[in-house]
């Protein structure tokens, strides 16, 4: 090969990679890690890319020198020599891509294993799907629920799914993981929070009229700040003081995501606005506490004019104790009246 054709390969081949290199750097593509199993499937991701990168760049190099170099000339309708090929090249090009793949496939399998590894002191929280609210227990802590997901940033957290009517998707972006929550069965997930923060909760399986809004949060906080969070839930929701209980009930399953009260500071209006009980109650034709009570145990008995059926969760009702059910309707009715 002559000196001029190395040197022109190797122009084309370092404007191919580039223009390679900066569209993928250049574009935010993933979100910015926030687990340590997300640090590595961020690390895997950039390794595959940056052999794409290569490989683009020296088949694209060689493809560009051969048009421009050996285009046949207007006029010319020869057929080109006959070869039989080159042995030596072939060996080449059958080694390298089966190098690269092996070496993916390895760095992969590691990947896995180390992201699937929870290790001896973990975490676990229990999540229930349903159409269309995330509800999390956590076993270890007084077996406290909430609507939103909190982590204590850096301890191995298992979380574990099961869902009480079809197939949803838990998905945090900036952890990289997404995990099935399947009818009948339990998955599991394996999670590191290592970056404090809020971020968001989206289901990503259509699963039904309310799909959309079936959000919620995962905040990571520090240790302390997570014990200190969980001890102040546990007491206020088996507090006696039952505007201090309800309150707590409305606020860890995440009412407020969906419906407006004023004395939570809610003003969501995904669902009815609970400001208006009274009215509604009279509509309905019902006292209002059994009213109340009603539309958390059986949300379908009464649907508010303008909301779809089957969207407030229709089990949510039951996953309550009769202490935390209680304190949430006199919740509901005291703060609709000043509402
Ligand atoms: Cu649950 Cu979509």
């Amino acid at each position: 090969m002559r000196r001029g054709s190395i040197a022109s390969l190797l122009g084309l081949g370092i404007v191919a990679g580039g223009i390679t290199a900066a569209v993928a750097l250049a574009l935010p593509w993933l979100p910015k890690p926030a687990s340590n199993e997300a640090d590595r499937i961020d690390f895997l991701f950039w390794f595959v890319i940056v052999i794409c990168i290569v490989i683009f760049a020296l088949v694209a190099s060689v493809l560009a020198y051969s048009i421009l170099r050996f285009r046949a000339a207007p006029d010319d309708e020869s057929d080109g020599p006959s070869i039989h090929g080159h042995t030596g090249l072939e060996i080449w090009w059958t080694l390298i891509p089966t190098i690269l793949v092996t070496a993916i496939g390895i760095v992969s399998a590691i990947v896995l294993a180390r992201d699937d590894n929870l290790g001896k002191h973990y975490f676990r929280v229990n999540v229930t799907a349903q159409q269309f609210a995330w509800s999390f227990t956590y076993p270890n802590s007084h077996n406290l629920t909430s609507g939103t997901l909190r982590l204590p940033r850096g301890r191995s957290v298992e979380l574990v799914f099961t869902s009480k009517d079809v197939i949803h998707s838990f998905w945090v972006s900036e952890f990289s993981q997404k995990q099935d929550t399947v009818p009948g069965l339990t998955t599991r997930l394996h999670i590191t929070p290592k970056r404090l923060g809020t971020f968001d909760v989206i289901c990503t399986e259509l699963c039904g009229l309310g799909h959309a809004v079936m959000r919620t949060e995962a905040i990571v906080m520090t240790p302390a700040a997570f014990d200190k969070w969980a001890n102040a839930q546990a007491q206020a929701v088996t507090s006696p003081n039952t505007t201090v209980a309800g309150a707590a009930v409305f606020k860890n399953n995440g009412c407020g995501a969906c419906h407006t009260l004023t004395a939570a500071g809610s003003s969501a209006t995904v669902g009815p606005d609970l400001d208006k009980l009274p009215t509604y109650a009279q509509t309905a034709g019902k006292p209002l506490p059994d009213f109340v009570r009603q539309s958390v145990v059986d949300p379908n008995a009464y649907i508010a004019p303008g909301y779809p059926k089957n969207v407030m969760p229709q089990t949510f009702g039951q996953s309550l104790s009769k202490q935390q059910l209680d304190a949430l309707v006199q919740y509901l009715i005291s703060s609709s009246k000043k509402g």
